[in-house]
């Protein structure tokens, strides 16, 4: 039997990685990955877009991003998947809807680079949206001292605010999502994820 895809996804903040953790704790056969990185080539084109000291455009982060999937998907997502394995990602090409259309890249383009670089895997089986506002997240970023040191990260709470729209424009064109109510404690969070997923994707345990 072929594994199934599941992809979680929120703003920096949004307690998406801790998430990712416990799921992939809970889900028999997984393989954990993260977007951008995991593969060789993944990890070398992650250390580029988060170096803040290399100039480049919106587009071509669209398609550094891209690239990174492209590799991804086909040394990593579509074995595994095919083997029987389930693959649970920490973010996919959704980020790239999300963030790179906020920095100014045309969303048409950002969809058809989407589509190329995921293949078969545009729609994942699920994909699981943690909600937390711009603020919350901003709070939470600080707390952590992160801010200012990342590219990403350095942006200020509007940037976040619009990122957080287009994830939930975005999403439209996902067939099978959740969106989570970030706000609540880890517990809380996590059992409604795995609620989600038991009703889903009961083949996950
Ligand atoms: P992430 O690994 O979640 O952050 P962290 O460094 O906290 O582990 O993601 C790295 C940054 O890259 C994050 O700010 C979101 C951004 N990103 C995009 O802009 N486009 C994309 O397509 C992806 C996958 C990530």
């Amino acid at each position: 039997m072929k594994g199934r895809y599941v992809v979680i996804e929120g703003l920096d903040g949004s307690g998406k990685s801790t998430q990712h953790e416990l799921v992939c704790k809970a889900v028999e056969n997984n393989l954990a990955i993260r977007e951008p990185g995991f593969t060789p080539a993944g990890e070398a084109i992650r250390s580029l877009v988060k170096d803040p000291a290399i100039p480049r455009s919106p587009r071509t982060n669209s398609f550094l991003f891209s690239a990174a999937r492209v590799d991804l998907i086909d040394t990593v997502v579509r074995p595994a998947i095919t083997s029987g394995q389930h693959v649970i990602s920490d973010r996919n090409w959704l980020s790239t809807a999300a963030y790179q259309q906020v920095e100014g890249a045309e969303a048409a383009d950002v969809l058809q680079l989407a589509r190329l670089a995921a293949k078969e895997f545009f729609t994942p089986d699920l994909v699981i949206f943690i909600d937390v506002s711009a603020k919350e997240c901003q709070k939470r970023l600080f707390a952590r001292g992160q801010t200012a040191k990342d590219y990403f990260d350095s942006k200020g709470v509007d940037y976040f605010a619009n990122v957080r729209e287009a994830y939930l424009d975005a999403l439209q064109n996902v067939g099978h999502y959740i969106v989570v109510d970030g706000s609540q404690p880890v517990d809380g969070v996590y059992a409604d994820i795995m609620r989600a997923l038991k009703a889903n994707l009961p083949q996950l345990f």
